[in-house]
């Protein structure tokens, strides 16, 4: 682990996308840290994090993937005041408002995951709406929102056992990602090592990369040499 210094210049084998990672996750923590160590209210760091989510999207294209997905909000995060989560749902509204236009334009495919549908109907509108309206995007920008993995694996179980069948595929079949590429890569930032029911059965066999990076500081380079160092890794899946 350690602050990833941005170098650009560096990934060379990853100018033709040759990290071999489709689908990478990000959770997207230190927002408060970041904010507190400059003296000013979370609430800045959180616009930050907007900021930071802003320019990674743009900066995707060399990296090649098929997948990137941010963790944006937990179905714990609600524990938070209730100052914060608004502050965090007028981001979000705010975020879709005026990045939405943007997606469309770069043929980025939004998808989300986790219970947004229990999320105030008039962000609900919205995200419909952003849904349909990248619905023929071809890279896949999938937010969780409202996410945790367990209760979307009780989901999943329920709704495989309704079919007759609790079996690992079937299960799998059902969860939020099923038609997002296997995850590759998790990474967390701001030094924190845990998973935070974050992806909790994607990331079976996932790398994983824990950076102390705080998320308002990440730049798209910080994600080619995350990609980079994925590359040089070896999987086995169990195998020898
Ligand atoms: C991540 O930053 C953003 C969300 C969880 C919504 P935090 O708000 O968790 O920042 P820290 O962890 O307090 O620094
Ligand atoms: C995880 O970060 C959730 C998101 C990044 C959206 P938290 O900051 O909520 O996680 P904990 O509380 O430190 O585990
Ligand atoms: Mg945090």
């Amino acid at each position: 682990m350690g602050d990833m210094p941005a170098q650009s210049g560096e990934s060379a084998h990853l100018q033709d996308g040759g990290s071999g990672a489709r689908h990478v996750a990000i959770i997207m923590d230190g927002n408060g840290r970041w904010a507190k160590k400059r003296g000013l209210p979370r609430s800045v760091g959180h616009q930050r994090g907007v900021e930071a989510v802003r320019r990674l999207v743009r900066g995707l294209g060399p990296l090649n993937l098929d997948c990137l997905t941010l963790y944006a909000f937990s179905s714990e995060n609600w524990k938070r005041s209730e100052d914060e989560v608004d502050d965090l749902m007028n981001l979000m509204r705010k975020f879709i408002k005026s990045d939405l236009p943007e997606f469309v334009a770069n043929d980025v495919e939004l998808r989300i995951i986790g219970d947004w549908q229990s999320l105030a109907p008039d962000i609900v509108a919205m995200l419909e709406d952003a849904l349909a309206q990248t619905a023929n995007g071809t890279k896949k920008l999938a937010v969780a929102l409202n996410y945790g993995a367990q209760h979307e694996i009780a989901r999943a179980a329920a709704k495989a056992a309704a079919n007759g069948e609790i079996t690992a595929e079937a299960i799998e079949a059902q969860l939020d990602t099923s038609d997002l590429p296997p995850l590759d890569l998790l990474i967390r930032t701001s030094g924190e090592i845990r998973l935070s029911n974050f992806l909790l059965w994607q990331a079976a066999y996932a790398e994983m990369l824990f950076v102390d990076t705080l998320w308002p500081d990440f730049k798209p380079e910080h994600l080619a040499q995350a990609l980079d160092d994925f590359a040089r890794r070896e999987r086995r899946y169990g195998g020898r």
